[in-house]
């Protein structure tokens, strides 16, 4: 029974390899990004246009970007995705410029402490940022995603009130983000607290303007995809392999798996565009050359049964 299309939004070359201890060179990188494409994925974020000093993960996001614009302008990848990268201040924009980028993310923090230690500033002054970068892209035809993290808990605060959630996603879609990413950056959510939180934002922003970003680092990622599906939410962005761990919570597994995602969705009759069997072989790959088990549960467990 079709139920429709979700936008999968595939975070793993960034959100899930800036997590991880182990450094990739560009190279593969840019493999991982192209096998990505390769199974159906249409909206890959690639890197992240931060300070290298803070993130050496992301480091020449730039050659990443290059490779794969060129690949797909001269046809090299059979399929076509929309790539993205993060940039959290004007420098970062001015590189993203460079390298070509069509697409960008910024990000703020729902608590003060994660915005200082995360991006260096408060909240206000990161808006202040995201105004200049907001019209840096609308100069260059650029689009812009927001992301808002801790929106369910802080590793320094602890509770985030769902006040400060709601107003810094009306906040962000106003300043001209096409679409707001909720993260529980740190997995602390369940179903309840989604629930709360998705009833209270609907009456303030259009839920067709949110994607959910979760964490499954104490196994309530997919419960809470399932919960989001439930209030009309069709957008959710999720990592191969469910690449990332938590700097904040050592040995946890990190963003929600995109076939552990996948494979639930297709089972429920909702389709994505990504062909799973592809996907699994590329969160192997990614396993070897990680040289660790990756937490996925789908690639974990191997084979797509046909009965479902
Ligand atoms: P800062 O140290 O305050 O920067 O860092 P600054 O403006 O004082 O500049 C210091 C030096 O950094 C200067 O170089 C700048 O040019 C350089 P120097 O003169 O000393 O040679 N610099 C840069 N270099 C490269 N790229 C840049 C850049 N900006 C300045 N963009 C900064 C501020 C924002 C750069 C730093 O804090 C940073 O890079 N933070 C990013 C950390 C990060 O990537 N965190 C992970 C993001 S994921 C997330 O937040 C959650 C999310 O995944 C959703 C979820 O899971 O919930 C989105
Ligand atoms: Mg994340």
């Amino acid at each position: 029974m079709a139920k429709g299309k979700i936008k999968v939004v595939e975070v793993g070359p960034r959100d899930g390899l800036q997590n991880e201890s182990r450094q990739l060179s560009v190279s593969l990188r840019s493999q991982l990004v192209e096998k990505l494409v390769a199974t159906g994925e249409q909206f890959i974020e690639a890197g992240s246009f931060v300070s290298p000093q803070w993130v050496p993960q992301m480091a020449e996001t730039e050659k990443i970007l290059k490779r794969v614009y060129k690949k797909q302008s001269e046809r090299k990848i059979s399929r076509r995705a929309d790539i993205s990268v993060l940039v959290p201040n004007v420098k970062g924009m001015e590189l993203a410029i460079r390298a070509g980028a069509k697409h960008v993310a910024i990000f703020a923090a729902c608590s003060e402490s994660f915005s200082k230690r995360n991006i260096n500033c408060t909240i206000e002054e990161s808006f202040q940022r995201f105004e200049a970068i907001v019209k840096m892209a609308r100069s260059h035809r650029i689009k812009v995603r927001g992301y808002l993290s801790t929106a369910f808990g802080c590793p320094y605060e602890g509770a985030v009130s769902k006040a400060v959630v709601m107003h810094l996603a009306d906040r962000i879609l106003k300043l001209g983000v096409y679409e707001v990413s909720i993260g529980d950056t740190i997995g602390v959510a369940t179903p309840l607290q989604v629930e709360k939180l998705l009833s209270q934002l609907e009456r303030r922003v259009s839920l067709k303007k949110v994607a959910m970003h979760f964490h499954d680092t104490r196994g309530t990622a997919l419960a809470n995809v399932l919960k989001s599906l439930e209030r009309g939410v069709r957008t959710f962005d999720a990592s191969i392999g469910g690449l990332g761990g938590c700097p904040y919570a050592s040995g946890a597994s990190g963003n929600l798996s995109t076939e552990d995602l996948i494979y639930m969705l297709h089972g429920m009759g909702y389709s994505t565009g990504v062909d799973l069997k592809k996907l699994i072989q590329v969160s192997r790959w990614m396993s070897s050359k990680m040289q660790k088990t990756l937490p996925s549960k789908m690639s974990q467990a191997g084979s797509v049964p046909d009965y479902i």
